[in-house]
C-alpha cells in the first residue's frame, strides 16, 4: 500500500469481528513498530500480546473502575463517565488481540519512543487489512501494581515501567472514512514563526 494511502486511510476501529489474527501478522506489526526512531536509538519498548478474552474483560472492568475513580470532576469528563459506567462497554471493543506497548526504562523520551512505535504499528496494520484503536482508557490501571500483575508483566519491569500503549487489531473492520486536510485546516495545525516561509510550506508539504 502506498504510504500516503495508509496515513490518510487509517482510522480508529471500534467495531471488531472475532476473527483471530495470526502470529505472522502480529510479528509483521511488531517488526514495523521497532523500525520507529527512538532517542539515542534506545528502543525502550516491549510488546505484550494478549488474546485471552476473559483476561481482557477483567482488565477492562478494573480499568473502568480505576478511570472512574481518577477522572477529574466536572462536565468535561461527563461523556467519559457515562460510557465508563455502562456495564456493556468493554474498553477494548472485544478486539481479538491486544498489543500492549510498554516503555521499560527511565530514559528520557521513552513515551515519545513508544508512541512512534505505536503509530508505525497502526499504519502497518492498516496496510495489512487490520483495524486498530489506541486504548488510553487502559493506561492508568495498567500502570498500577495490580494492573501489571494482571498481565503478568515481569516484576523486574515494574519499577521502570512508565507508560502503556494499547492497540487492538482485527481483520476486515477498518472504517474507510477519508480525512484529508483542507488548506484551511492545514493552516490551523501548522505553526509558523514570524517571517517563516508562509503559504509556500503548504506546497512543499504536498510535493
Ligand atoms: C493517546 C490516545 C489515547 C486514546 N485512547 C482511546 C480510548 O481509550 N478509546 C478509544 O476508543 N479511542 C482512543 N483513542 C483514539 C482517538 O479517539 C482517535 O485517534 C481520535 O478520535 C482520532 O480518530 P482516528 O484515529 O479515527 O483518526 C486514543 C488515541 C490516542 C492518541
Amino acid at each position: 500500500m502506498d504510504l500516503n494511502d495508509a496515513i490518510c486511510g487509517r482510522r480508529s476501529t471500534r467495531d471488531f469481528t472475532a476473527q483471530a489474527v495470526d502470529d505472522q501478522k502480529i510479528r509483521r506489526l511488531i517488526d514495523a513498530a521497532v523500525h520507529a526512531p527512538s532517542a539515542s536509538n534506545g528502543q525502550p519498548w516491549t510488546f505484550t500480546v494478549v488474546r485471552d478474552q476473559g483476561l481482557l474483560n477483567r482488565v477492562s472492568d478494573a480499568a473502568k473502575v480505576h478511570m472512574l475513580a481518577t477522572l477529574p470532576a466536572g462536565p468535561p469528563s461527563d461523556r467519559q463517565r457515562m460510557s465508563l459506567s455502562d456495564p456493556d462497554f468493554q474498553i477494548f471493543y472485544h478486539a481479538p488481540v491486544l498489543i500492549l506497548i510498554s516503555g521499560i526504562t527511565e530514559r528520557p523520551w521513552v513515551v515519545e519512543d513508544c508512541a512512534l512505535a505505536a503509530e508505525n504499528l497502526m499504519l502497518a496494520a492498516y496496510a495489512d487489512g487490520l483495524g486498530t484503536c489506541w486504548i488510553g482508557y487502559a493506561q492508568g490501571y495498567l500502570n498500577t501494581a495490580k494492573g501489571k500483575d494482571a498481565l503478568g508483566l515481569p516484576a523486574t519491569w515494574n519499577p521502570r515501567l512508565r507508560r502503556a500503549f494499547i492497540e487492538g487489531a482485527d481483520e476486515d473492520s477498518r472504517r474507510r472514512m477519508g480525512r484529508g486536510l483542507t488548506t484551511e485546516e492545514l493552516e490551523r495545525v501548522l505553526r509558523r514563526y514570524p517571517g517563516d516561509i508562509g503559504a509556500d510550506m503548504t506546497r512543499r508539504l504536498r510535493s
